[in-house]
């Protein structure tokens, strides 16, 4: 057993950073609760899991560096990528709070700062999207005007979606800050976007009925009254990671696998390349992994690189995405109906 320093930063009030050090031991599973099902790294894992990354230093082949993980800064990174190679690119960038990434800390910036920050790393991508690609960016509520002003310069904004993340902390003096914004963009008018991949099966409130007494755009089935509703621009129905879901690790603001399964089915289709600049602990590629897409990750942690490689190789013997299952986005709380089929 080993001890090491894990920092903590905590926001409250909303302006207020509290970073918190503790000393912990080695962060092995059985030092934890029973019901935790984080996944951790050993520090064998570690080791094997550093000799899978990548590190550019001259200019790659996409054959070079499909489904990897790419251990640099981005913004070494990028001027070596091909051209047009990206289908879709899914940037979760540090949101304009202080914060620590392990290795790193993002200092919050005055909001111009913020803007000329991500948009010196935006317009280098333009010569890596293809035409027809699709364009994700996350951002909370500060930092995501920046980001809007920032994303219309240089592609087609088609939407805001906004995701309740439940999660977050109470306010005496504020509302409880509990929502992101995910702003989608495209290169042109011809993208991809399968509707039919990402309908939402809700339980029926009010099971009306037709003259003919026949369901009225739902369906009757021993587990409830299910109806396919097109999704809309808000999204409820998952949360951010916690303890007990087997896809949470010690990254401070992982996202949710269902959050990414509906924007990969959304607006990719099998085998085509999607990218994300800033992996974190590997969400992305985890899920284009298990959608039968091709992946490349970059991601300037090496811890968080490593817990990466140890989820793309779990999800190499379990696929399952939770909220999704048979082909189906569920609502929350419908796990015993998830179970028995519900159709
Ligand atoms: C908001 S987190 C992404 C979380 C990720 N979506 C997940 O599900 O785990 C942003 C990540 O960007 C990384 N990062 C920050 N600056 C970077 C840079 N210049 N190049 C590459 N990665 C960077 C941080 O270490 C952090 O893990």
């Amino acid at each position: 057993m080993t001890l090491s320093p894990l920092r903590h930063t905590m926001s409250y009030n909303n302006s207020t950073t509290l970073v918190m050090e503790f000393w912990v031991i080695e962060m092995v599973k059985g030092n934890r609760g029973d019901r935790n099902r984080s996944i951790v790294l050993s520090t064998q894992e570690k080791s094997l899991y550093l000799s899978h990354l990548l590190r550019l230093d001259k200019p790659v082949s996409i054959e070079t560096i499909a489904n990897t993980t790419i251990n640099q800064d981005i913004f070494h990174a990028i001027p070596l990528l091909p051209d047009q190679c990206i289908d879709l690119l899914f940037i979760d960038p540090p949101y304009n709070i202080t914060k620590s990434f392990n290795s790193t800390v993002f200092r919050k910036r005055g909001l111009e700062d913020y803007a000329s920050w991500f948009a010196s790393f935006i317009i280098q991508f333009t010569r890596l999207l293809k035409p027809t690609a699709s364009i994700y960016v996350c951002s909370d509520w500060r930092s995501s005007s920046a980001i809007h002003y920032t994303l219309e310069q240089y592609f087609i904004v088609r939407n805001r979606i906004t995701w309740e993340r439940e999660k977050g902390r109470g306010a005496m003096t504020n509302w409880k800050n509990c929502s992101e914004d995910i702003w989608f963009c495209t290169m042109s008018d011809n993208y991809t976007f399968n509707v039919n991949a990402v309908k939402l099966k809700r339980k029926v409130l009010a099971p009306y009925k037709d003259t003919n007494g026949n369901p009225k755009d739902w369906e009757e089935s021993e587990a409830g009254d299910f109806r396919f509703t097109y999704p809309s621009n808000i999204w409820t129905d998952m949360t951010v990671p916690f303890w007990s879901m087997p896809e949470n690790t010690d990254h401070p603001t992982q996202k949710p696998e269902k959050l990414l399964a509906k924007i990969i089915l959304a607006s990719s289709l099998p085998d085509q390349l999607i990218f994300d600049p800033f992996l974190g602990s590997g969400t992305t590629s985890v899920v284009a992994k298990k959608l039968a897409r091709t992946y490349i990750g970059v991601e300037i942690d090496e811890t968080y690189c490593c817990l990466a490689e140890k989820r793309l190789d779990l999800a190499t013997k379990d696929s399952a995405i939770q909220g999704y299952s048979q082909g189906v986005f569920w609502e929350r709380n419908t796990l015993i109906e998830q179970r028995t089929g519900g159709a």
